[in-house]
């Protein structure tokens, strides 16, 4: 079913099927441009719940996928181990990873066996920096960064009037209590978001109608996911009926 509402990077889906299909289908035309350029696809994924049918799609794909050439990293994680139930990389590993032939080199979590979530993110910012051979002041540039949006319009673990929204040197930092309501987490900042090629973002559900409608329409919204704005990459919103609900139509 092709998507009813294509306005520029808005695709709106009547079921979360289409909406799968087309987010597979853009998975797929990503990483097979990045092979061609560059000899690997560099993605970043997200936790939650909307992406795990797209990660179940992936698992079970009936067309090959290159995932020997496939380097998958993680948007933001709970500072848990891989073990506890609040972990994305659990989520990541039970949907997609332990079902795909993926080697473990190209498997790159945040570590949460570090004595600190500050830690964590040092080392997972070394492990950036060798992947992607940056130089001092460089930040990784993803081919695809998978994102969710909270109800209170947040993205990876970057919270509404959090500081960390208006940091510009670090590649990952670590997200206090008081930020979230959870465990303490660690986020990949928007400097990293906003240098990817492509980035997706994929809501359903009309509880974030209200603030897709801010985040997609008003140009001066401060909220986490308004600031995704890629510098010279790729924005899409994969939205179901119900959370493009309140977007005015063409
Ligand atoms: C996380 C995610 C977070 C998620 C949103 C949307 O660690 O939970 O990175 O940013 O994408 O909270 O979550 P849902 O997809 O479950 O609505």
């Amino acid at each position: 079913m092709p998507s009813r509402y294509k306005k520029n990077r808005v695709h709106i889906f009547s079921t979360l099927d289409s909406l799968n299909a087309f987010a597979f289908e853009k998975w797929i035309e990503v990483l097979e441009y990045a092979i061609l350029k560059r000899g690997r696809f560099a993605v970043a994924l997200s936790g939650g719940k909307t992406p795990i049918d797209l990660y179940k799609r992936l698992a079970g794909s009936k067309k090959p996928l290159p995932w020997n050439k496939t380097h998958i990293f993680i948007v933001d994680e709970r500072f848990v181990p891989f073990e506890h139930d609040q972990s994305n990389f659990l989520m990541i590993d039970q949907t997609l990873l332990s079902q795909i032939k993926i080697p473990e080199e190209n498997i790159h979590p945040v570590s949460t066996e570090e004595n600190s979530p500050e830690n964590s993110a040092l080392k997972y910012e070394q492990d950036l920096t060798s992947f992607f051979k940056l130089k001092p002041g460089e930040f990784p540039k993803f081919d695809l960064i998978l994102l969710g949006i909270g109800e209170d319009g947040h993205t990876a673990s970057l919270f509404p009037d959090s500081e960390l929204l208006s940091e510009t040197r670090r590649m990952a930092v670590q997200v206090s209590h008081a930020d979230t309501l959870i465990n303490e987490r660690i986020t990949l900042t928007l400097p990293v978001i906003n240098n990817s090629k492509n980035i997706i973002f994929l809501a359903s559900g009309s509880g974030k109608s209200a603030v897709l409608k801010d985040i997609v329409e008003n140009s001066d919204s401060a909220l986490p996911s308004a600031l995704v704005k890629p510098k010279e990459g790729k924005l899409f919103f994969l939205l179901d009926e119900g959370a493009g609900s309140l977007l005015t139509k063409p």
